[in-house]
């Protein structure tokens, strides 16, 4: 059996929680056919609070060795916003080069939508590749004149042709791979005319090496209008790490909730190092340590983590584990365990 070297940073509020649950259906699904070497890591507020640190480079060093790493949540009320937002969960993302920010939206039978019946005829099952590591993520930007009536902030949002390029050609892979084939570009090139025309030159010069994608374009504010009014209209989208922070809110909200969604930092080159997997949502909390958490963002991330390494079957075997507990869920509230140990039960 081969071997895995996974890392696991189970973060902050219901982190811990979600990620127990990742893990049982993890070793649910690949059963004796691989062996995860796991470390687990104590990353997020506790070691904030305890040392001031949030990412040591010696434990960034350690974490780069794996082959792949799972995350459950980063952040916490008693931390001045930011800190464990940059220092661990954008510095493992930007060092690790985690430029394909994979966020899929999928309707899954069972799952109530907020969405009225009508509006979802065409469907929803989209993803969306945001780009990982420029934007105003970058935190190329600073402030004068602080506290004054006159203090100006700027963030200025970083768009390489080279960051760009190879996004846009990642999202071209996988609209080619869909059967509808189809890429929508998301900006807002009538304001952001300096980027905006980058990435549209750049959609439009890498669509001649895939002549079989149709595309087009949506400026971000009218992307959000049909995101609620037509959403099966999405197919794969490109955009920007701010645009796309915020529009896969909106998905994972009209695909039946956060606790669903998915998501995946990659780095396409896996020998170049290990990517992450997380559930879109936040670590809540509110709802901390009282077993409310759902974990099945948590488990779709597990299985998209698996696609990652090559372990196809078993990824499938965890989505249609996912699908099947879902399809049963109805209305009855159970918990954290409850619900990783259903999917996981399912896989036995
Ligand atoms: C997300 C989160 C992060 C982001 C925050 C916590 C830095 O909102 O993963 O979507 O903005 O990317
Ligand atoms: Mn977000």
């Amino acid at each position: 059996p081969t071997s895995v070297r996974l890392a696991v940073i189970p973060g902050d509020g219901i982190g811990p929680e979600v990620v127990n649950e990742g893990l049982k259906v993890l070793n649910a699904a690949v059963g004796n056919e691989v062996s995860f070497e796991t470390t687990e890591y104590d990353l997020g507020a506790r070691l904030w609070h305890k040392t001031g640190e949030t990412l040591p480079d010696s434990v960034l060093a350690e974490i780069r060795q794996h082959d792949v790493i799972l995350l459950g949540a980063i952040g916490d009320p008693g931390v001045p916003s930011g800190v464990l937002e940059r220092g661990l969960l954008l510095r493992l993302r930007f060092t690790l080069d985690h430029y394909v920010n994979l966020r899929p939206a999928r309707l899954y039978p069972g799952v109530t939508s907020p969405l009225a019946p009508h509006v979802l005829e065409n469907g929803l099952d989209f993803v969306v590749v945001r780009e990982g590591t420029e934007g105003p993520y970058v935190g190329n930007g600073g402030a004068v004149r602080t506290g004054t009536p006159h203090e100006i902030a700027t963030e200025v949002s970083v768009n390489t042709a080279f960051g760009i390029d190879r996004v846009v050609r990642d999202a071209f892979r996988r609209a080619a791979a869909r059967p509808r084939k189809h890429l929508t570009l998301v900006h807002k090139h009538n304001v952001l005319t300096h980027a905006g025309h980058l990435w549209r030159r750049t959609v439009e010069a890498v669509n001649a090496e895939f002549p079989d994608v149709t595309t087009d374009y949506l400026h971000v504010d009218a992307a959000t209008i049909f995101m609620v009014q037509n959403p099966g209209r999405f197919d794969v989208i490109v955009t920007d790490n701010l645009f796309g922070d915020i529009i896969t809110d909106i998905a994972g909200a009209i695909a039946g909730g956060i606790g669903l969604a998915a998501s995946g930092n990659i780095n396409p080159d896996r020998s170049a190092a290990p990517s992450m997997f997380e559930p879109v949502h936040g670590s809540a909390p509110d709802i901390a340590g009282q077993g409310k958490a759902d974990p099945t963002a948590t488990v779709l991330s597990v299985g998209m983590l698996l696609e990652h390494i090559g372990l196809d079957k078993a990824a499938q075997k965890v989505e249609q584990a996912v699908a099947e507990d879902l399809a049963a869920r109805g209305d009855r509230v159970r918990t954290t365990s409850e619900i990783g140990e259903a999917i996981a039960s399912r896989l036995a």
